[in-house]
Formats: structure tokens, C-alpha cells, sequence
């Protein structure tokens, strides 16, 4: 019996299944700003079949994008740009899909060209700017070095995910997942790697956990609210699986529904050994130390029996498809034809169900 397609309590919120389509920067945004890309993406995202949608890492203020292209949701332009790709995505959605938005600040990794463009950081000639960081040290030789935050620095961050997190509110999602991890700002203070500060931030939970309290306060308790958090820096002295569990529960008292565990990318020196969920094991690690918290887990879930074996063995609870989403847009469907489950599908391509197109069995290659 497949667990996949049962229906999941995050919090306040219900999704339908086990199945998110994991966070994906799209570099397509203008000053932050929605572009006819997102018309188009999000909405295919959205009649994919997962139960819950998490848009690509949205800046909380313009210097916290990672790229000139980044979206973001730092002013009123954003706002309505973001608002008329939501609601695009909702008019397509499957019944209860839930949509969600990860707020983010790229820190010292900000200020970066977009991928196919060199994914480096940004030259002179490319509009670059000043980058902020716990700690005036770069991400890697040639990168330009951050402004460590000062008190007041990180208190005005605060405040900008708190004002996001009100924006996203207004514009209608249901989860807000804040960025915790792949060597951006709130994973720079939470890495022994990085964060060497003597003041009251250098204990490393506190600036996260600070953005999660003010983030909780910002939205209404409908929302659910959570974060991608590193399960392994991949890096001897840094954030471990044991850590990260500690981490979640932490998050979990300060009142966060559900974490989402990743890893990696907070230096070029991490080795990070990549195989079929790699990651699912941490995402085991953090589940049995805070069985009351929804756990995602991600990273090369491709399959729909492997996806269905994470779920029904209580690995994760719910699992994020990314690369394998933007291949087949459709993963939710074809994984329940897979386990056998039936979906809803919208009525004007209802006919596709297998089950009202006679032959379609034996057509489809196995
Ligand atoms: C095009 C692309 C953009 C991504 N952007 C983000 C992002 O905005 N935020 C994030 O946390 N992870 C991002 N990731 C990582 C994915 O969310 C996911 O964790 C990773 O791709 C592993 O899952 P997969 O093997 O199913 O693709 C991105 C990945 C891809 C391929």
C-alpha cells in the first residue's frame, strides 16, 4: 500500500500528498520582479501533481539576491508581479495544492552572475554590489569580500524577512520556508565554518532563529512556516546530521512546522558524495530526534517506488522533486499511475487518465 498520496498536516496547513516541488532559482526576475517566465513555470509546477509548490529563493531586500535575476519580494513592484504569477499557478492548480515561497539573503554568496552567464561573481562592468556576511571573509579566493553585519545590520535583516514574509502573506501562500542552508546568510551563521564572531551573534542558532520568531510574528496562524536547513557540510569541523537534528528541534520549540533538509555548498572545499538520496539519510537523522516535526527530504528522489519507500518507511514525511519536476512536469501523475493511485486531474485534460483512454497501456513503452 503506497503512503506517497496520503495527505499530509504542516501545521495549519493540509496538503494533498507527500510530493513538493522543491525550490528552484529560475534567474528570469527584473529588480526582483515576476517575469512571463514565472507565468509560465509556476503554473506548470503547479498542475504537477505535488502537493505543495515552494517558489525559488525570493531575496528580502535587493542586495540579498544571489543574481541580477533572482526574484524577490522587497518592494510593492515585486508584490504585484509575484501576485499575478500565484494566482496564474492557482487557477491551473490540482484541488489543494499549496503554495509556498522560500525567503531568502544570499550573503556573501549575493552579487553573483546568473548561471549560464558564468556563475561566478558579478565583474565591474556587471552592476555588482556590496555584500553582507557574519564575517568579512569571502566565499572563495577571488570572491569580493563581505561588510560583516554590524547589531543594527542584523536587526534591519531581521526586520526585512519579517516584511517579506508580511508580503507573502497578503499575496495569498500558505508555507513560507525560509533559507537556511547551501552557504547563504542564515547558513553562514549557523556554520562553525564561518561564523567566528565574538558578539551576541556568534552563537550560531540565534540570527535564524530570530528571522523564524519574526517571520511567526509577521504572518497569520493559517500559515505554515519552516526551513531548508544543512543536514552535512560535507566539511570536517562543520555542521553535522547530529546538529542539524539539534537544529530542527530548536526551530521546532521556536514554532516551526516542518524543515526541509539539504546540505552542502557553504564552501568550494565541501566533498559531497552524490548518489540516488543522498541527503534522505540525514532527513532520517532529523526525523527520529523530533518525530512531531514534518520532515522533507530531497535530493536525487527521482523515482516514484524510491519516493514512496522514503515516505512509507518514516525516513522523511514528505518528499522534494527538483531537477526531476522540471523534466517531467508531470511527475506527480506519472508517479501515481506507477503506485497505482488515482489522481485528480483538471477536467479539461481529464481524458488523459489512463483509465478513459482505452489502449493507453498498451501503447506507453514499460
Ligand atoms: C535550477 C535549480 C535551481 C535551484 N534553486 C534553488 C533555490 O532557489 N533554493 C534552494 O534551496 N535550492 C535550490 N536548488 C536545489 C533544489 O531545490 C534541490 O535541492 C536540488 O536540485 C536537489 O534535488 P533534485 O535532485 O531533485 O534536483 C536548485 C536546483 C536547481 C536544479
Amino acid at each position: 500500500m503506497p503512503h506517497l498520496f496520503d495527505p499530509l498536516a504542516i501545521g495549519p496547513v493540509h496538503a494533498p500528498n507527500r510530493i513538493a516541488i522543491a525550490p528552484m532559482c529560475q534567474y528570469s526576475s527584473n529588480d526582483g520582479c515576476a517575469s512571463d517566465w514565472h507565468l509560465q513555470h509556476i503554473p506548470m509546477m503547479a498542475m504537477s501533481g505535488a502537493g505543495l509548490v515552494i517558489l525559488e529563493a525570493t531575496g528580502v531586500e535587493r542586495a540579498g539576491r544571489i543574481t541580477h535575476g533572482c526574484l524577490g519580494l522587497y518592494s510593492d513592484d515585486n508584490e504585484r508581479a509575484l501576485r499575478r504569477a500565484l494566482e496564474a499557478a492557482k487557477a491551473v492548480a490540482l484541488p489543494g495544492t499549496l503554495f509556498g515561497v522560500q525567503l531568502a539573503h544570499a550573503g556573501r554568496k549575493a552579487s553573483s552572475q546568473i548561471p549560464w552567464k558564468g556563475g561566478s561573481w558579478l565583474r565591474p562592468d556587471e552592476d555588482p554590489w556590496r555584500t553582507s556576511a557574519p564575517v568579512a571573509e569571502p566565499f572563495a579566493e577571488g570572491w569580493p569580500v563581505p561588510v560583516a553585519l554590524d547589531d543594527a545590520g542584523v536587526q534591519r535583516l531581521i526586520d526585512s524577512f519579517a516584511e517579506a514574509a508580511g508580503r507573502a502573506a497578503r499575496i495569498g501562500f500558505d508555507v513560507i520556508e525560509l533559507h537556511m542552508a547551501h552557504g547563504y546568510l542564515m547558513h553562514e551563521f549557523l556554520s562553525p565554518l564561518v561564523n567566528r564572531r565574538s558578539d551576541k551573534w556568534g552563537e550560531l542558532s540565534r540570527f535564524p532563529l530570530e528571522v523564524g520568531r519574526a517571520v511567526a510574528a509577521a504572518i497569520p496562524k493559517t500559515m505554515a512556516w519552516g526551513a531548508r536547513i544543512t543536514g552535512s557540510d560535507w566539511i570536517e569541523g562543520g555542521i553535522t546530521p547530529v546538529d542539524a537534528a539539534r537544529f530542527a528541534g530548536e526551530l521546532r520549540r521556536a514554532g516551526a512546522h516542518f524543515v526541509d533538509v539539504s546540505s552542502g555548498s557553504v564552501s568550494p572545499q565541501a566533498r559531497v558524495q552524490i548518489g540516488p538520496g543522498y541527503q534522505v539519510p540525514f532527513a532520517a537523522e532529523v526525523k527520529r530526534a523530533n518525530p512531531d516535526l514534518v520532515v522533507s527530504a530531497v535530493g536525487l528522489i527521482v523515482d516514484a517506488q524510491q519516493a514512496d519507500g522514503i515516505v512509507s518507511s518514516g525516513q522523511a514525511d514528505q518528499i522534494a522533486i527538483g531537477r526531476g519536476a522540471l523534466d517531467d512536469p508531470r511527475w506527480g501523475w506519472r508517479a501515481a499511475e506507477k503506485l497505482g493511485v488515482e489522481i485528480t486531474r483538471p477536467p479539461q485534460y481529464a481524458r488523459t487518465a489512463p483509465k478513459l483512454w482505452p489502449g493507453a497501456a498498451l501503447i506507453r513503452p514499460a
